[in-house]
């Protein structure tokens, strides 16, 4: 079985490869295909796969190239992880957003939009080749902002394409540990909403719901990560744990702030920091997976600190910075490769599951996984306030769409000043100035 990893440079590759070393075996992967648009990065991250796979009896055969075409020809899955525009460009997403007095995070508001009007052309030119190349291959993708550049695709490659997110994962599992869940994978998350904008409403073991359990309980509740990032308080009245991106919503005046003061954003420090470990992968001597895993280790303890700081949440509980997106991957893939029947949290079209919003919706919900794809669960209704945000993001993300499949600068305007967290018209049309002026891949906006 052939999987082709687009972005097949990226940093967290060697996770992918990492959780393919530890499932071989019948219909498991055999070959491996990288694709990149840098050479470079190819050689660096091949490196460490060879690292990864040394010890290993029967590791899948890795091959780079940095010819599309020839990547998705054979291919029966294909991973989508790519940056367009690089780290230098989620910098610049961030950096034009804040100088706003907005935040420009890679998939929330204004930033998310950027990146989203950057990305989606080349999403969607992915699609129509794997449409022609491999009709036959699911594309799994993990590019962000990951809800709309999979609608996007979903729009050439149906419900052949299908988005991952760890951060559903992980939250469902830190709920189950504070609760003392003895076996996390049977406990039933009740989650629903778009990518990054979720809420767990129930955790049901056994038929029984734990949540209410951890909603009355404040020791509970601020003893992990988004009960200290959203504090007990704020989490009982909403009856539900939101997924940790809604933190810049919730707060967004303190991560604004917060993420002004900071010495550097978020985009900023992976932009240096992996340049750091790719230049250093250009010595024949290093020794590229200890240097992996120490660039790994150190941008794990760092994720989301500024909106963990404006919380007085502290460092990140351990247990929390193993990730976990490989393992969406591998599960996904298992699934559907060998027919093994699991459920997945996953980003789908929505059919009937959210009344709120149009049966090609792609939403993140968890869903019934085997050989025939990924099929929503049903889920009981978003209270009203979660409706109103999930359509109104919705909303904006179909302007983003619009746009790029027109060109219409007048839309991306549009689709700035609609989001709930742009504040004025007239921001907008500044962020798009700023980001046209800085985005050479948003040349195409007239
Ligand atoms: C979480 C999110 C992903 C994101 C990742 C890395 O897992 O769900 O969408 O790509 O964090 O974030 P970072 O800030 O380290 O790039
Ligand atoms: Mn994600």
């Amino acid at each position: 079985m052939r999987l082709t990893i687009l972005g097949g440079g990226g940093f967290r590759v060697p996770l992918v490869y990492g959780a393919l070393l530890a499932d071989r075996g019948e219909g498991g992967v055999t070959e491996v295909v990288l694709h990149d648009l840098d050479a470079g990065r190819l050689s660096a991250i091949t490196r460490v796969l060879a690292e990864q796979a040394a010890p290993v009896a029967g590791a899948p055969a890795v091959t780079a190239t940095t010819d599309l075409d020839e990547a998705l020809r054979g291919a029966d899955f294909v991973f989508s992880a790519i940056r367009v525009g690089g780290l230098e460009g989620r910098a610049n997403d961030e950096r034009v957003a804040l100088a706003e007095g907005v935040i420009g995070q890679e998939t929330v508001g204004a930033g998310g939009i950027a990146y989203g009007l950057r990305t989606v052309p080349v999403a969607v030119d992915i699609a129509r080749r794997v449409a022609r190349l491999a009709p036959d291959a699911w594309v799994i993708n993990f590019t962000n902002p990951a809800g709309l550049v999979t609608e996007a695709m979903s729009r050439h490659l149906g419900d052949r394409v299908i988005g991952i997110c760890d951060s559903p994962v992980g939250l469902g599992r830190r709920i189950a540990r504070v609760l003392g869940v003895k076996n996390p994978a049977e406990a039933w998350i009740d989650y629903v909403g778009l990518n990054h904008l979720g809420w767990v409403r129930g955790l049901r073991v056994g038929g029984r719901d734990e949540l209410p359990r951890l909603l009355a309980d404040p020791a509970l509740l601020s003893s992990f990560e988004e009960g200290k990032l959203f504090g007990a308080d704020w989490l009982r009245e909403l009856g539900a744990v939101p997924n940790e991106y809604l933190h810049y919503y919730y707060f967004n005046r303190e991560t604004v702030l917060a993420y002004q003061r900071a010495e550097r954003t978020r985009g900023a420090f992976l932009r240096d920091q992996q340049a750091g470990f790719y230049d250093g992968m250009t010595d024949p001597q290093a020794q590229a997976l200890a240097a992996w895993e120490r660039t790994r280790a150190e941008r794990e303890a760092t994720y989301m600190s500024e909106n963990r700081e404006t919380a007085g949440a502290g460092e990140r509980d351990a247990d929390d910075l193993s990730g976990g997106y490989e393992k969406v991957a591998l599960a996904l893939m298992r699934a559907i490769a060998r027919d093994e029947r699991t459920t997945l949290i996953l980003n789908v079209r929505n059919r009937h599951t959210l009344s709120a919003l149009d049966t090609d919706a792609v939403i993140e919900v968890p869903c019934l996984v085997d050989a025939n794809g990924a099929h929503p669960v049903a889920v009981d209704p978003l209270p009203g306030h979660a409706t109103g945000l999930v359509c109104s993001v919705k909303a904006v993300e179909r302007e983003v769409l619009a746009a790029a499949e027109s060109g219409s600068r007048a839309t991306a305007l549009k689709a700035f000043a609609l989001h709930p967290l742009v504040d004025s018209v007239n921001v907008a049309r500044r962020l798009v100035e700023g980001y046209t002026a800085v985005h050479p891949g948003l040349a195409y906006l007239v």
